[in-house]
């Protein structure tokens, strides 16, 4: 017997109460790897992505005129909402825009195992993963310019003048080079097994960026000397990378951790954890991200070698680890 094929709701019922369609995005966090800072000054910057931590974003219809949030951080309305979900709100309001649904009859649940505040871009990456729902919802795809400037309106609310390599890095699938707003992806000869350590402090990249910005008008000449260190670490890793050669990667990040202390954004307890790494046979180690709090990136021989790092990160204090490879390719 032949049983009828059930009707699907019309798509054009938009905002009609028991309109059951669902636009759902996802996105993963980054790691800076070299030229967190001096990006800000022109500098090449070389971003990883983490695509073990990754947020998952899902934006429905609801018969309300609001816009209704659903987050581990807050639920409720946004006109409720606190400082923290202003990004997101940006976002939701500059994808809905950019895919042409007007007014704001939408509800948005947030699921992310990206730790905020800690240098590893889970603002950019929500703001990724609602530009994609959005998309998903309205049956449209937006192009690659006009997806990095909803994050980017996010990322600005979050920090401020962001440089935009987070915005890049959280959509791209492989490793990046980012220089003066323009990106291109990077060869990497062999995996790359990384540990990541939270600090178990937040770090403000808008207070580490201003912290920068003032110790530079104290001693320009100091300063811009460590930013072009900076620069060169970064644009010599890339052949490194190709290389796949880890010992001469590991050195360029623990030379990076030593600038990024002399401009100002490391802390006492983020250098103990490069040393706890460095000791426990990482081929090097340095903050990622802001600074002043956050994480730690160390560069881990292998997998299991990458154990072993872990324990002595946390050993060393590090509530949380996270191991990450990243492919070759
Ligand atoms: O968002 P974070 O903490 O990963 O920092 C971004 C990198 C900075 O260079 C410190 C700031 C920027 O806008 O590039």
């Amino acid at each position: 017997m032949n049983l009828p094929i059930p009707m699907r709701p019309h798509p054009s019922a938009a905002d009609a109460p028991g309109d059951r369609r669902v636009g759902v995005g996802t996105a993963h966090a980054k790691a800076i790897l070299f030229g967190e800072h001096a990006v800000v000054y022109g500098a090449p910057a070389i971003a990883v992505p983490l695509h073990q931590l990754e947020v998952e974003t899902a934006i429905r219809p609801t018969p309300r005129a609001e816009l209704r949030i659903e987050s581990e951080l807050f639920a409720g309305t946004a006109s409720t909402a606190p400082e923290l979900l202003r990004p997101v709100i940006t976002a939701v309001r500059a994808a809905l825009a950019s895919v042409g649904s007007a007014g704001e009859h939408v509800q948005l649940r947030v699921r992310s195992a990206i730790p905020h505040g800690r240098g590893l871009g889970s603002s950019a990456a929500v703001a990724a993963a609602v530009a994609r729902a959005a998309a998903d919802l309205a049956g449209v795809e937006l192009g690659p310019e006009e997806f990095h400037e909803i994050v980017q309106r996010a990322e600005r609310v979050a920090h401020g003048n962001p440089s935009g390599i987070d915005a890049r890095a959280v959509a791209a699938a492989g490793p990046i080079r980012f220089h003066r707003g323009r990106v291109s992806t990077t060869g990497v000869g062999a995996p790359l097994t990384f540990v990541l350590a939270d600090s178990g402090a937040p770090g403000s990249t808008a207070e580490a960026v201003a912290r920068v910005r003032e110790r530079r008008t104290a001693d320009p000449a100091g300063m811009d000397r460590a930013i072009s260190q900076l620069s060169d670490l970064a644009e010599g890793s890339l052949l490194d990378l190709e290389l796949g050669d880890r010992s001469a990667l590991g050195a360029r990040m623990l030379e990076a951790h030593e600038l990024l202390g002399r401009l100002g954004v490391s802390t006492v307890k983020l250098d103990a954890l490069v040393d706890a790494a460095h000791a426990a046979g990482a081929h090097g180690a340095k903050l990622t991200g802001g600074g002043l709090g956050g994480c730690v990136l160390a560069l881990a021989d292998s997998e299991d070698e990458a154990e072993h790092i872990a324990l002595a990160l946390r050993a060393a204090g590090a509530p949380r680890t996270w191991t990450t490879t990243v492919a070759a390719a």
